[in-house]
């Protein structure tokens, strides 16, 4: 993929997942939208971003002029992680998305590798052939109830001084810092950070006040973040990719009156799971 193709890739990508967010929604869920302007602007200029970290790791299918599919992967030091991938609805189920696997995993190497997967059966089927591990994972979903938000203590808000030691814990948890990612994580959300001499831990929070990032060195650090997290949500909240190491969280959720559900998997290969930690679906 070059910077030429991000309008294309973006337009493809917006199709690709409204039709699996259509085929998959429960009679529960709204009706899936197309990608608003904004999100669409977010899309390409994260994608822009990923070109100028790790290009090699970015790939579109063309048909002539068309993009019919992309998978934007990217190293980080010894991870490996996929940030999106899809090919067009009408050109599913004909190899288009096993060659792209195959080309990201051979820019992968021996990387050990995660990602955060939908449960589309073409998708699921492709990255179990491909060897990863897949990790249900619950989400949290619903209204803190602010009488049960506790009194928090011992965190403050973070900044680039504090990615030195964000980047050894990453490195602790899931084999590699977040190095580049962390700037642009801290320039679109707010970062919280538990760092007072021992045991340290930190979440950005966006401004609806969800977790989308979440690291920490033991689960009662990590409660602590996730607490800040609600105490600044309004409205319904979201807190994802909870996989079955991280019930800290679930219990969280439960004490502020969230409900538990379930959406799609922690895709992991040659790696533990990371915990205490949520992945965010994009940087993982
Ligand atoms: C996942 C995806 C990129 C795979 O692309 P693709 O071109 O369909 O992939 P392939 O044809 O190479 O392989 C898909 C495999 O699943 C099967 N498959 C594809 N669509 C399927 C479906 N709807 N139901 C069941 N099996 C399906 C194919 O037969 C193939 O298996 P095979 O190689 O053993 O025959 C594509 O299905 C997609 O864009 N899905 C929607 C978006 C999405 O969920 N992306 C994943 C984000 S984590």
């Amino acid at each position: 993929m070059g910077t030429e193709d991000l309008a294309k890739a973006e337009r493809a990508s917006d199709v690709t997942f409204l039709d699996g967010d259509r085929r998959i929604r429960r009679v529960s869920e709204p009706e899936p939208e197309p990608r608003s302007e904004t999100a669409a602007k977010q899309w390409i200029d994260r994608m822009r971003y990923f070109l100028t970290v790790d290009p090699a790791g970015c790939l579109v299918a063309m048909d002539g002029d068309e993009v019919v599919g992309f998978a934007i992967s990217q190293n980080r030091d010894q991870l490996w992680f996929l940030a999106t991938y899809g090919v067009l609805p009408d050109r599913q189920g004909q190899g288009i998305g096993k060659q792209l696997m195959d080309a990201v995993l051979a820019h992968a190497g021996d990387r050990p590798g995660m990602f955060s997967a939908t449960v589309h059966p073409g998708a699921t089927r492709r990255y179990r052939l491909a060897g990863f591990m897949l990790h249900p994972q619950m989400r949290m979903v619903g209204t803190v109830d602010r009488a049960t938000l506790p009194a928090v203590t011992g965190l403050r808000d973070g900044g680039v001084e504090d990615f030195d030691w964000m980047n050894r814990l990453d490195r602790q948890l899931r084999g590699a810092g977040h190095g580049p990612d962390h700037h642009y994580l801290l320039g679109a959300n707010r970062l919280v950070v538990s760092h007072t001499g021992g045991e340290s831990g930190y979440a950005y929070i966006d401004d609806r006040g969800r977790a989308v990032l979440l690291a920490a060195a033991n689960p009662e650090i990590a409660q602590q973040l996730l607490w800040e997290a609600f105490a600044s949500a309004r409205g319904d909240t979201l807190v994802n990719c909870i996989t079955t190491a991280n019930h800290w969280a679930i219990d969280v959720g439960l004490a502020a009156r969230l409900d538990i559900g379930q959406e799609g998997y922690l895709a992991l290969r040659g790696m533990p799971e990371p915990a205490p930690y949520l992945a965010n679906g994009r940087f993982l």
